[in-house]
């Protein structure tokens, strides 16, 4: 209120008039609706690039949705997304076509996670051979279609996930190969909030496709499930 008196005391002083002073003032654009955006509900998708659904890996993203929406159980929703109960071939994302036939179940996720209410996506994967799951990588590969859709995963937020049956059976470079292809897509990457703090969550399955003894990685995903919430409500109080 007094900075606009003070702007028309400016450009009276400057020997401006009352209609000079409204024309320049409707090129001004409008003053962000902060209560409106503020209450944004957000939705956040977690999703297991297993090939086993239900196993470990859909347990650690679980324990992170759960993380995530006790951030703001009213605005935060969650759901998980398991690529185990899908058709997806990776190699249609260098333009290769299906065979006649052939499901594809790309098209109705890429629709879902680029629906502007999706603020922040959590992508989890079984360590195989010190990296991500063929699954996770062609589901990564595909996104190449909503990089070229103008970026629409831009300023979502991006958290990893990963579950070795080994301590340190490669969950570091698993995270990092997620998170490359997040920051292809002009994501907002994130690790795990404090009081860990690295770079994601890094999760041991005990050989029994059990997690639960797992106290430090289930804390790490804990704490990215809480930073992945608490910045996805960030993004949603400021324009894209
Ligand atoms: C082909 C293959 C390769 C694997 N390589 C590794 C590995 O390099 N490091 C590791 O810690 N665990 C490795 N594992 C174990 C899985 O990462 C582990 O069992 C994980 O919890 C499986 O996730 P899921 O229960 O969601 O299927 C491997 C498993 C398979 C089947």
């Amino acid at each position: 209120m007094a900075s606009k008196a003070n702007r028309r005391k400016f450009l009276q002083a400057a020997g401006m008039g009352v209609a000079a002073t409204a024309a320049i003032q409707s090129t001004l654009p409008a003053a962000p609706a902060e209560s409106t955006s503020a209450a944004r509900r957000v939705k956040i998708i977690a999703i297991s690039g297993s090939p086993r659904k239900g196993k470990t890996t859909a347990a650690a993203l679980t324990v992170c949705l759960e993380a995530a929406k006790a951030v703001d159980p009213e605005r935060i929703e969650t759901e998980l997304i398991e690529l185990a109960d899908m058709k997806l071939n990776g190699n249609m994302a260098a333009g290769i076509p299906l065979e006649p036939g052939q499901q594809d179940d790309f098209p109705a996720l890429a629709a879902k996670l680029a629906a502007p209410t999706v603020a922040g996506i959590v992508i989890g994967s079984p360590v195989y051979f010190g990296c991500m799951t063929s699954l996770c990588k062609a589901f990564l590969d595909r996104c190449i279609a909503l990089r070229m859709r103008k970026f629409a995963l831009a300023n979502k937020v991006g958290g990893a996930v990963a579950v070795g049956a080994v301590r340190n059976g490669g969950q570091e470079l698993t995270l990092q190969a997620i998170q490359a292809a997040m920051m292809c897509q002009e994501m907002i990457v994130v690790g795990d909030g404090r009081p860990t703090a690295h770079t994601g969550a890094t999760v041991w399955n005990n050989g029994k496709d059990d997690i639960s003894k797992d106290e430090f990685g289930l804390g790490t995903v804990k704490n990215l499930g809480r930073r992945v919430a608490e910045v996805a409500l960030k993004m949603a109080g400021s324009a894209k």
